[in-house]
């Protein structure tokens, strides 16, 4: 089981023809609002690979249609309604998928202490805790996740080192992105290989990804399925999501990356993010040598 504290946002998507400068005001080409923020991407992924997970998180009192979608796409809502607005996200994206993003955090920075006890306790040994960076109370669920002996996953994003450098201590599977990493070494001043975390995991983008782990001292690098992408926002929790599903589903990491990779090639093909996610029959159907 799969124990997610994590973000929730109404997502509204701007199609532009660029995206934006300083200073710049630009007409949005299409309007779309969805299901988003990366703690509930994750969960619907790791819902749609078929594990079951539980979604830690916080919505306003304008939030109860997010709760009932989390709901409709088999996750377990764990969440508290706080008088704080539910988050938001202004999502640009361009012609060629790229995207930039203002979030507003709102209710997602409003999880109690007592909330994450109360959900926690319910967790067992061997379940995974999944941590983002778009909530509070990270430290505290992953040091209360080590007590109780379940799994850390940290993704490290959006990034911030000091957030990273609180939960690090208890993290089991830290997952970067190429900036993410570079930022890392660069704050610690350590390369992967001596951050003190047993496995890592770093997304390359169109390069696939790599599997440090620190505790067989090796790498393996896995290709990315090629692709043409109309959207890449939410690519990276797709990945997130299959391959914390898979693990916790009893695949060896080489086949859960592989399979968090060919989510993530189908989810870039598509427009939106929680509410568009391949599931396993999608992946199934798409021929990936083509
Ligand atoms: O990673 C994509 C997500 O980032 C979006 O769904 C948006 O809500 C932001 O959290």
């Amino acid at each position: 089981m799969i124990w997610n504290l994590g973000s929730i946002n109404a997502d509204h998507f701007y199609s532009v023809p660029r995206l934006p400068g300083p200073g710049e005001t630009l007409a949005a080409t299409a309007f779309r609002k969805g299901l988003g923020g990366k703690g509930a991407n994750m969960s619907v992924a790791a819902a749609r690979a078929a594990a079951r997970v539980a979604h830690i998180g916080a919505v306003g009192p304008d939030g109860g249609w997010a709760r009932d979608l989390l709901l409709e796409y088999g996750v377990d809502p764990a969440i508290a309604s706080v008088k704080t607005p539910t988050g938001h996200a202004n999502i640009c994206i361009d012609p060629a998928g790229e995207n930039n993003i203002v979030l507003f955090p709102g209710a997602n920075r409003e999880i109690s202490e007592d909330q994450i006890g109360q959900a926690l306790t319910e967790a067992s040994p061997g379940d995974f805790l999944l941590l983002q960076n778009e909530t509070n109370g990270q430290a505290h669920a992953a040091r209360m996740a080590k007590v109780l002996g379940l799994r850390v996953v940290y993704a490290a994003a959006p990034f911030d080192l000091d957030a990273v450098k609180e939960v690090i201590g208890h993290v089991d599977l830290l997952l970067l992105n190429e900036v993410e990493a570079a930022q890392l070494i660069a704050g610690t001043g350590k390369p992967i290989e001596e951050i003190g975390v047993r496995d890592v995991v770093i997304t390359l983008g169109a390069e696939g990804c790599k599997w440090v782990s620190n505790t067989r001292k090796s790498q393996h690098l896995a290709p990315a399925y090629k692709v043409t992408p109309v959207d890449t926002t939410g690519a990276g929790d797709t990945f997130t999501g299959y391959l914390v599903a898979s693990l916790d589903r009893g695949l060896e990491m080489e086949d859960a990356l592989d399979l968090a990779q060919r989510a993530a090639a189908l989810m870039v093909m598509r427009r939106g993010t929680a509410d568009v996610i391949p599931d396993l029959k999608d992946i199934q159907d798409h021929d990936f040598s083509a």
